[in-house]
């Protein structure tokens, strides 16, 4: 066994945080998009987020993100996260130098990991090995062996198996193409380590980088163990670097996330048609029909039912509920025993309580509806608070703009709302009254009696309808 140059790299001297330097500076021509390649959403969430998350996964981590192109809409777009850190690298000369600028906030305790922003598949379990070996002072690569290593850099082994140095396909000699065995650009290595030998890395290669690849040799140099993990399955460390690449791993995203739903014991009535963007939270026993997109965070109590092509975002549904076909739910909170649909539609700041039933073609906006009410046909029911048992005739219009303001409506419990009501906002309909079909209604209905608005209904006896004249 060689000796090692530097004792503080010996093994168990990697106490300390581990340190994720995730590298987006990159500029992602080939995606040609006004957006920086790593805010590219997959799976309805930015390809760096992906990446953010499964460093999160790991204990104890710390990120520093290596922006550059588009450095300041990237810092925008995860503002939300003060914890996270950035490094600029400008101009972007490498991958190499893209860990040097992340150098100066990083410890030289503890482990670094490199993580790539637009390979966001990668799972935790996956890097575990990479961080152990690291902790225990070596050099560690995610490689993988690829039918199609085209493109990639080749791990290059002596005749013991031992890992000798990575070359770039744009340096490889024509042997060295032949090689199958792949660098997925992922590694782990003891900090301060890593930090020496990004400090004396050089550009002399094809393509005038500072490859990050060359810190294999350096261990060598050193005498450190390199070690190269296999990963067993290459979707996971596949990257994204055009809009082809993004949709392959679309579908790769959503097949992960339908079978974990199954797994987690919701029946999907094709996993290949289902698509989830963002979270979905599912109780027991939820079933989803063909077709239906779920958007940011999405919770389906136990018992629920979707039917099919429906799209739900940002919303609440209570157990035992049933969403029929069509059906677009948005920012909503309803249940339990809700009916809603086909062809409903609920907007944000709808409250649903239970067993309301809200049909087809009806609308409902920043409203609450009462216990066990009602609207089954052809309604907009807009800022209004509609108590219980309240049923709200077909064709019910709340008028509730009168082009500069918007108007609440109150329905109390128990009112009937005939057919083809008008309440123009802002009105109140008493406890259990009735308004008659055809109602316009401009002032407060009374508590148990019915209003209508309607002109008296005649009929004139020895009418005769208008003959066409003659044209002679
Ligand atoms: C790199 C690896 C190669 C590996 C491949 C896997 C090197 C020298 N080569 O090559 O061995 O097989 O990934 O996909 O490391 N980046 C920066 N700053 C830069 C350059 C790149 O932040 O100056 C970022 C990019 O945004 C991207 C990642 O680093 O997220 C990889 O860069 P890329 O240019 O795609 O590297 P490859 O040439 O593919
Ligand atoms: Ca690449």
């Amino acid at each position: 066994m060689t000796t090692r140059a530097h004792p503080s790299d010996a093994p168990d001297s990697q106490p300390g945080p581990l340190q994720v330097v995730v590298l987006a500076a990159g500029k992602g021509t080939r995606m040609r998009s006004r957006l920086p390649k790593v805010l590219q959403p997959l799976a309805g969430r930015p390809l760096l987020e992906h990446v953010l998350q499964t460093a999160h996964g790991l204990h104890d981590a710390r990120c520093v993100v290596v922006v550059g192109h588009e450095a300041l809409a990237v810092r925008q777009a995860f503002a939300a996260r003060p914890q996270l850190r950035f490094c600029e690298q400008s101009p972007q000369l490498g991958t190499g130098h893209a860990v040097q600028q992340a150098c100066p906030q990083l410890d030289d305790a503890g482990v670094v990991l490199v993580l790539y922003g637009d390979v966001p598949l990668v799972r935790a379990q996956t890097l575990q090995p990479l961080l152990d070996a690291a902790r225990a002072g070596a050099l560690a690569l995610l490689t993988v062996r690829l039918a199609q290593p085209a493109g990639y850099g080749r791990i290059v082994r002596d005749p013991q198996g031992r890992v000798l140095r990575i070359v770039e396909h744009k340096d490889a000699s024509a042997e060295e193409l032949r090689i199958d065995e792949v660098n997925s650009g992922i590694l782990a290595a003891p900090a301060a380590a890593l930090k020496r030998w990004v400090g004396s890395l050089r550009n002399d290669n094809a393509q005038r980088e500072y490859y990050l690849t060359d810190v294999v040799q350096l261990a060598q140099a050193e005498g450190l163990a390199v070690h190269a993990v296999q990963a067993a399955d290459a979707d996971e460390l596949l990257g994204v670097n055009d809009r082809l690449q993004l949709a392959q791993l679309e579908r790769l995203a959503q097949r992960r996330s339908a079978e974990q739903l199954m797994r987690d014991g919701v029946t999907l009535l094709d996993p290949q048609r289902i698509e989830v963007r963002g979270e979905l939270v599912c109780g027991c026993d939820v079933r989803i029909d063909v077709g239906c997109v779920f958007e940011g965070r999405v919770e389906l109590a136990d018992g629920v039912e979707v039917g099919p092509h429906c799209v739900l975002r940002n919303c609440r549904i209570g157990a035992d509920s049933r969403i029929e076909a069509f059906s677009h739910v948005d920012g909503a909170v309803c249940g339990p025993g809700v009916r809603i649909g086909p062809y409903a539609r609920l907007r944000p700041g709808s409250e649903l309580a239970r067993d309301v039933h809200v049909g087809n073609f009806t609308e409902v906006k920043n409203s609450t509806l009462g216990e066990g009410s009602k609207a089954n046909h052809l309604s907009y029911v807009g800022d209004a608070s509609v108590g219980a048992r309240v049923n709200i005739g077909a064709g019910t219009i709340t008028c509730n703009y009168d082009g500069a303001d918007k108007y609440r409506t109150v329905i109390e419990d128990d009112a009937f709302i005939g057919s083809d009501s008008q309440l123009v906002a802002p009105v109140r309909v008493g406890r259990g009254a009735t308004l008659g079909a055809g109602t316009t209604l401009t002032r407060d209905a009374p508590a148990g009696q019915l209003t209508l608005s309607r002109a008296r209904q005649q009929s004139i006896e020895g009418w005769v309808r208008p003959q066409k004249k003659s044209s002679t």
